[in-house]
């Protein structure tokens, strides 16, 4: 089968195709540059079991004999999210020592302030691009927020971090990389120099009995990687959010008269609308078998949470969005295993956040045009609006 993911209608609505190759079936033969074959995997009990397969995230062994050309940043193109273990098991626990629940919930009035301050200008009956008011600048601030990145500095981070999602630009991603690379650099000496309360500064800090400290170039890639990984995706996670309540106004309803609810809802609007269609590179070093059906070796492996989260045989009537569905919280929107979500805590209050802020301020929020109108980003790994007009 031809790859999937290259018609432009599959950004626009990606489900129908998922629901194709599932029937098809859940682990798939394609091609996905009409020429390498690769596996796509869209059914739930198949995808949560490549999540733990020996499937390897080490990309510069799969492309060690396949030049790309690219001049990627190393410190981007090599992230924890990109190793297996020992080295991933080691990154993890030090980066887990530092991000801990606690700093979570202590960013909790930074991000209701930062809400409240991003909608305070916006006058009722007005319309808004909620994406570039609201879900763009509040995920990157807080990140900024997190690791200490100076306010001054914030819009060229936020650009470099937006650059790097430039699907298909290759000079525009690679330039981003370095630029971000080299900013990141200096704020982790600068921080060295005068240790603050920021997580990089922790980072810095922390260290193990047996595995001793994070090396430079390690906390150069997780720097970067928490920027990357906590952007992007949130932001999408907000628009899908807000969009999927304003086309289902008896839930939006509900949550509005009872909003003790909404941090449950957050489980079954990732489910809706994963923000992660396709998980991140993984490839098969060896046979790998997932629910009976092999993988072959070398094959590269297209693991799609968006899919899985849609499958009938885990979620009956999975397009149906539910807000009292059972099961929401089996959905794998934060992936599962040992690269599962490290912010998956940081995305929920920021999700629950602008939700209740957003309630509280414009009773009234409707689209602002219709939804064949809207403008949906074209990346493989990210779901996610390019701008969501709303009516205030
Ligand atoms: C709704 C928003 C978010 C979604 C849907 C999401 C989803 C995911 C998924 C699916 C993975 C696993 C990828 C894979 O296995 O291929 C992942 C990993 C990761 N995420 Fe998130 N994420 C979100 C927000 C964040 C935030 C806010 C941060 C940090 C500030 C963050 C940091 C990370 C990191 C560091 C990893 C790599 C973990 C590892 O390799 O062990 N994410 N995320």
């Amino acid at each position: 089968m031809a790859s999937p993911f290259a018609d432009p209608a599959f950004y626009a609505d990606r489900y129908p195709t998922y629901a194709r190759l599932r029937a098809a079936s859940p682990v798939l033969q394609v091609l996905s540059d009409g020429v390498t074959s690769a596996t796509v995997v869209t059914g739930y009990d198949e995808a949560r079991q490549a999540f733990t397969a020996p499937l390897s995230k080490d990309t510069s062994a799969y492309f060690a004999d396949r030049p790309s050309g690219r001049s990627l940043h190393p410190a981007v193109a090599r992230t924890m999210l990109a190793t297996d273990p020992p080295e991933h098991t080691r990154l993890r626990r030090l980066v887990t020592k530092a991000f801990t629940p606690a700093r979570v919930d202590g960013l909790r009035p930074y991000i209701r302030s930062l809400a409240e301050q991003l909608v305070g200008p916006w006058g009722p009956g007005t319309e808004v691009d909620l994406v570039e008011e609201l879900a763009g600048p509040l995920p990157v601030t807080v990140i900024c927020q997190l690791l200490g990145v100076p306010p001054v500095d914030r819009a060229s981070v936020s650009s470099w971090s937006t650059d790097l999602f430039a699907t298909g630009d290759h000079e525009r991603i690679d330039a981003a990389s370095h630029a971000l690379a080299g900013y990141m650099a200096e704020l982790i000496s600068s921080t060295r120099v005068r240790p603050n309360r920021s997580l990089l500064s922790d980072l810095i800090a922390v260290h193990d009995e047996d595995s001793g400290r994070l090396s430079e170039d390690e906390l150069l890639s997780l720097a970067v990687l928490l920027l990357v990984a906590g952007h992007e995706t949130t932001t999408a996670a907000i628009g899908t959010a807000v969009l999927a309540l304003l086309q289902h106004p008896a839930e939006l309803e509900h949550l509005r008269a009872s909003p003790h609810c909404i941090p449950g809802a957050v489980d079954e609007l990732l489910r809706y609308d994963s923000p992660v269609s396709i998980a991140t590179w993984r490839w098969a070093p060896t046979e790998v078998d997932l629910c009976g059906t092999a993988v072959p070796t070398g094959s590269p492996v297209f693991l799609c949470p968006g899919a899985a989260n849609r499958d009938p045989r885990q979620f009956p009537d999975p397009d149906q969005l539910n807000l009292g569905r059972a099961n929401a919280t089996n959905h794998l929107a934060f992936g599962h295993g040992i690269h599962r979500c490290l912010g998956a805590p940081l995305a929920r209050a920021e999700i629950e956040i602008v939700l209740q802020v957003l309630f509280e301020h414009f009773p009234k929020l409707r689209l602002a045009v219709a939804p064949g109108e809207l403008a949906w980003r074209h990346s493989r790994l990210v779901r996610g609006l390019t701008s969501l007009p709303v009516r205030l």
